[in-house]
């Protein structure tokens, strides 16, 4: 097969940052997706309804013209969250609340840090209608970052999947078997969203031969054993997961530091690169599932109804763009060949 045409995909895990960012990173994403779940980890945090409204106006402005693109809100959840909070938010269109622990990831500063204070917010997310999307990582230092997930899931999604049977919950961007397995067996209403860097890459790729910092994210890639199921979820065909691309812009100065930023700017190739990994995997008939309906079924939002096409066609990622501020900024897979492209 050298040509795919699939229904237009959605993005369900984005960053599109703020301010002058956005003239980069909203056509970027723009270009093939119909909708993006927007993360709301600005700083300071998208904490309510009026911040979330104003958000979106600005993402607005900086849809290209002629584009039909749709950007989804979420608020970020903090200890003070209120039911209120998430009514208000409900009314003014948001889709979900992010649950970030305090201090898990970029910007998390603000984050939970008392969950179980949290259950009148959780429930509330339910009887809206809302989603609870989360970042799945314990933050306890004694634990070992490699981990932070499956730790997450023994320690607080087991309760909280079980103690509210009709929240809907997207476990974010996972990256073990464990994550994979404890989706794949968990009640309706439990799901995942997937980057391409985890089916692509595993910790040997940010840490042999030298310290790869544009591989770099949050939660950290894993040994090779973690990609393989994942690789393998997908594969399978499930509806259970879905596309969720969590890039993550950081620019260059900021990932090559002696501290450097979690994150990887993908939007100028995820739609390729998730494309050439279902044809490594002889799958590139579960693709259009992955990529443009499991995401919607389970947000209970429509299909689109337009297509895009995939064509079989090296290409080459640049080693670096230049955003807006004038600053450089390296994306996802730079340099590197990509064997699908999406068709003008
Ligand atoms: O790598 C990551 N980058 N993981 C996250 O959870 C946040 C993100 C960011 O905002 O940069
Ligand atoms: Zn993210």
């Amino acid at each position: 097969m050298d040509q795919i045409t699939i229904i237009r995909p959605d993005d369900w895990h984005l960053h599109f940052r703020d301010g002058d960012m956005l003239q980069e990173t909203v056509p970027a994403t723009a270009r093939c997706f119909a909708r993006a779940i927007v993360m709301p980890n600005l700083v300071p945090p998208v904490i309510n309804a009026e911040l979330a409204v104003d958000y979106r106006r600005r993402i607005e402005a900086a849809i290209p013209a002629g584009s039909n693109f749709t950007p989804l809100m979420t608020i970020y959840l903090t200890d003070k969250t209120s039911v209120e909070d998430i009514r208000a938010a409900k009314a003014a269109g948001v889709v979900a609340a992010k649950m970030y622990p305090a201090g898990a990831t970029t910007n998390s500063d603000s984050g939970v840090s008392s969950l179980d204070s949290l259950y009148p917010v959780f429930e509330t997310l339910a009887d809206e209608g809302m989603l609870l999307l989360v970042h799945g990582e314990v933050t306890q230092k004694h634990i070992d970052i490699f981990d932070r997930e499956k730790e997450f899931i023994d320690q607080h999604l087991v309760k909280i999947v079980n103690k509210i049977p009709h929240l809907k919950v997207v476990f974010e961007h996972i990256t073990t078997k464990d994550a994979a397995d404890f989706v794949m067996s968990a009640r309706e209403g439990v799901a995942a969203t997937i980057t391409p860097q985890h089916l692509m890459l595993n910790r040997n790729d940010m840490l042999d031969g030298g310290i790869r910092p544009h591989n770099y994210c949050l939660p950290v890639l894993k040994r090779s054993t973690h990609q393989e199921a994942l690789r393998e979820v997908v594969k399978s065909g499930s509806s259970k997961f879905f596309l969720g691309t969590d890039s993550a812009p950081h620019a260059q100065h900021r990932k090559e530091s002696s501290c450097g930023c979690a994150g990887c700017y993908s939007a100028w190739s995820a739609i390729e690169l998730y494309t050439q990994v279902f044809d490594e995997l002889d799958a590139l008939d579960k693709l259009e599932g992955f990529a443009s309906l499991h995401g919607a079924d389970f947000y209970g939002l429509p299909r689109n109804t337009d297509t895009i096409t995939l064509v079989r066609d090296e290409w080459v990622l640049p080693e670096s763009i230049m955003l807006p501020s004038g600053e450089p900024i390296v994306p996802f897979y730079a340099g590197k060949q990509v064997s699908w492209k999406l068709k003008a």
